[in-house]
């Protein structure tokens, strides 16, 4: 099932996101006792973390029984400008009472990052099983139509069995990325998108036009979980109903 929840502007979706991800934590707390979200990246989620870490929101969080995993993360040091895991940590993670215990960094910096893959992979499967079931994983979308650094040139190197891969996307460069099974695993993704620079990109990745390649962030499929897309107003308009 796919939901498409559209906010005013950025401030609202921001709200929106927040509230959402505060009821997916309680009803994952009170149905198996613990939330586990894997975070995204990129610049759209911040105002959204921002939200969670605010003192009208913060206190409504489990923060206590919820686990911190990343979708993807940059080859960078994580205090490196770039990093998700900095954008994350200085929006929210420094900002509410998770210990260091419950966040859960992708190793960006390592030199081998097959290995750092592989070993994120074991760290999944240790904290959330086999296959490792994270209760929400937020996810923004490119330009080109990747999500979390599943991009267009190595979707092939995303299709598993592996739960994490390391790829070197000819745009992007070496990152660290959940493959599409892990995504499919998922109870719930949330796809959270603002701006009219994404209308285009949307509109593809709902609406699925016939004829045209699929994009990446198409392919993210829920065996048994739920899709929703998070969009503010500008990015939804270029949606049939124009949402
Ligand atoms: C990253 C993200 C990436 C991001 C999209 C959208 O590492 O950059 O994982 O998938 O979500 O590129 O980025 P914006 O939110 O900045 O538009």
């Amino acid at each position: 099932m796919t939901d498409i929840i559209t906010a005013a502007d950025r401030v609202e979706l921001a709200r929106q996101a927040a509230s959402f991800i505060i009821a997916r934590a309680n009803e994952a707390v009170a149905a198996r006792g613990r939330f586990s979200i894997a975070l995204a990246g990129g610049s759209t989620p911040r105002a959204t973390y921002q939200q969670l870490a605010s003192p009208a929101l913060r206190n409504l969080m489990p923060w206590a029984h919820t686990l911190v995993f990343f979708g993807d993360e940059r080859a960078v040091a994580p205090d490196h400008p770039d990093s998700n895991f900095r954008m994350a940590r200085e929006a929210l993670l420094d900002n509410v009472p998770l210990g260091p215990e419950s966040i859960h960094r992708m190793r960006g910096e390592a030199t081998d990052l097959a290995a750092a893959a592989a070993e994120y992979a074991d760290l999944l499967r240790e904290r959330l099983g086999e296959p490792p079931r994270l209760d929400l994983v937020l996810l923004g979308v490119g330009d080109d139509g990747h999500t979390a650094s599943i991009f267009p040139d190595v979707v092939d190197a995303c299709r598993g069995p592996q739960w994490v891969t390391a790829v070197v996307s000819a745009a992007k460069g070496p990152r660290l990325t959940l493959t599409l099974p892990t995504l499919a695993a998922a109870r719930q993704v949330v796809f959270l998108i603002a701006g009219a620079d994404k209308r285009e990109v949307v509109r593809r990745v709902i609406e699925r036009p016939a004829g045209e390649p699929a994009y990446p962030s198409a392919l993210v499929q829920p065996q048994s979980g739920a899709l929703t897309f998070l969009l503010d107003r500008d990015a939804a308009a270029g949606l049939r109903t124009g949402r």
